[in-house]
């Protein structure tokens, strides 16, 4: 019996969408407001989907404190409050586009969750933009 647990969490970022290697021009051609050089943040959200057996002796799928830890310690510590360009090593050379978000925080988890379990992350930029990994 294959069930989904989910779980959601909110962080506070900051980004600018830009490449070094290209002009100004151009990055404002193709990233517009999001290239503003005085960064801007958003809300983020993520849901994290879980999916897997459920435990006979428990009742349980995977134990959501467990899951909640995994998520606090490997996402919201590190991207809370953060401007994601300048403090993270994973945005240093890397766009933190919502596309690029989605797979990191996915790859942070996927980490430290047991391969027993699917895992699919969903993350808003804003109420009506938002990205899946995987797709
Ligand atoms: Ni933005």
């Amino acid at each position: 019996m294959k069930v989904a647990v989910f779980r959601k969490a909110h962080f506070n970022a900051a980004h600018r969408l830009y490449r070094k290697d290209w002009s100004f021009e151009k990055n404002d051609e193709i990233f517009g407001l999001c290239n503003n050089p005085n960064w801007h943040g958003h809300n983020y959200e993520i849901e994290v989907k879980v999916i897997g057996e459920v435990d006979k002796e428990t009742g349980y799928l995977i134990d959501l404190k467990i899951l909640n830890e995994i998520i606090n310690k490997e996402v919201l510590n590190r991207f809370d409050h953060k401007n994601l360009n300048l403090d993270t090593e994973e945005f240093k050379d890397l766009n933190p586009t919502g596309e690029n978000i989605v797979v990191v925080i996915y790859n942070l988890i996927r980490a430290k969750l047991d391969a027993k379990y699917e895992l699919v992350v969903r993350l808003w930029e804003t109420e009506r933009n938002y990205f899946q990994f995987p797709a």
